[in-house]
C-alpha cells in the first residue's frame, strides 16, 4: 500500500496507521480520508492482521480536525455531502470494522480528529493530549458523528457543554469522563497500545468480530442489542475458534486460533 498522507507499519499481527501531515497538524483533508479508508479496508481484509492502532505523526497532534481550508467556501449541498461521505467511508466504517481499532491520541484531537478517535473501538492518550469539538467556534457543528458519539461516550450534559463552549479537555479530564481508557507519557503511548493489542491478538478474532457487532448494536436504530447478542453468540458455536478455544481449555493448554 503506497500512500502520501499516512504511514502503515505491520509488526506481526498488529498494524499501525500514522496520519502524516505534521505541518498541518495532521488535519484530515479529502485525500487523507480516502487513504485512511483504503488502509483500514486493506488491513481488515488481511488475515494476518488482528489489531489496528491509529495515531498521528509528530509530538504535537493526533489530528487537529478536518482541513478547514478545503471546506471554508462550501455551500449547503457540498457541506451536507462532506459530512455524509466522510461518515460513510471513514467514521462509520471504522466503528463497524471487524478488526479492533485502538486510537492512540498523541496530542491535539480536535473536531474530525476527536471524531476519528471516537470512531475507534477504544482510546488511550498521552498526557499532553487535548481533546475537543471546536466546530461551533467556526459557525458549524461536528459533522463526522461527533454529536452522537461524544454523547454516547461521556453523556449528554457533558457533550452539550463541550460542543457549546468549543472547549478543549485535558487527557486527565478525558480519562475521568471515560473518553480514554489510559493516560501515559508520550514515550509510553505506542508501547502501551501495542501491549493491549498483543493481548487482544491472542484471543479469537472471529469472536472479537462478533463482540464488536454485538456491542455496536446498542447504538443502531431499530436494532435490539440483546437479540443481536443471542444471534452472534449462536454463530460462534459454529466456528473452528469455538471448538479450539473450548477444547484447549478442557485439555489444559493454550488455544491456537486460526
Ligand atoms: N485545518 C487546516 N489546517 C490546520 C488545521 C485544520 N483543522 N489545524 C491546524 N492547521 C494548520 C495551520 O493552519 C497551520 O498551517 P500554516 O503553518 O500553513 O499556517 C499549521 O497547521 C500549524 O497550526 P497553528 O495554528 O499554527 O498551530 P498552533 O500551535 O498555533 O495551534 C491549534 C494549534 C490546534 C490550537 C490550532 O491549529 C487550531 O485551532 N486548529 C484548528 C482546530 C479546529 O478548529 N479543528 C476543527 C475543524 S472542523
Amino acid at each position: 500500500m503506497n500512500f502520501e498522507n499516512i504511514l502503515v507499519e505491520k509488526k506481526e499481527s498488529i498494524a499501525t496507521i500514522i496520519i502524516n501531515r505534521p505541518t498541518k497538524l495532521n488535519a484530515l483533508n479529502k485525500a487523507t480520508i480516502a487513504e485512511l479508508h483504503e488502509a483500514f479496508k486493506g488491513l481488515d481484509e488481511d488475515k494476518g492482521i488482528k489489531v489496528i492502532i491509529i495515531s498521528g505523526s509528530g509530538t504535537k497532534s493526533f489530528v487537529a480536525g478536518a482541513d478547514i481550508s478545503e471546506f471554508a467556501h462550501f455551500g449547503v449541498e457540498e457541506g451536507t455531502e462532506l459530512a455524509r461521505n466522510g461518515q460513510e467511508i471513514l467514521f462509520d466504517f471504522v466503528q463497524n470494522l471487524g478488526t479492533p481499532v485502538i486510537a492512540a491520541v498523541n496530542g491535539f484531537a480536535l473536531g474530525g480528529g476527536l471524531e476519528l478517535a471516537m470512531s475507534a473501538h477504544f482510546r488511550i492518550a498521552s498526557d499532553n493530549a487535548k481533546m475537543g469539538l471546536p466546530e461551533t467556534s467556526l459557525g458549524v457543528i461536528p459533522g463526522y458523528g461527533g454529536t452522537q458519539r461524544l454523547a454516547q461516550l461521556i453523556g449528554k450534559g457533558k457533550a452539550m457543554e463541550l460542543v457549546m463552549t468549543a472547549g478543549m479537555m485535558t487527557a486527565e479530564e478525558a480519562l475521568n469522563l471515560g473518553l480514554v481508557n489510559y493516560v501515559v507519557t508520550q514515550e509510553e503511548l505506542l508501547p502501551l497500545a501495542e501491549k493491549i493489542a498483543g493481548k487482544i491478538s491472542r484471543n479469537s478474532s472471529v469472536a472479537i468480530r462478533a463482540a464488536i457487532k454485538s456491542i455496536n448494536a446498542n447504538y443502531e436504530d431499530g436494532v435490539n442489542g440483546f437479540d443481536r447478542e443471542i444471534e452472534e453468540f449462536g454463530v460462534c458455536f459454529g466456528t473452528n475458534d469455538f471448538k479450539e478455544g473450548t477444547t484447549a481449555f478442557l485439555e489444559k493448554r493454550k488455544p491456537n486460533f486460526e
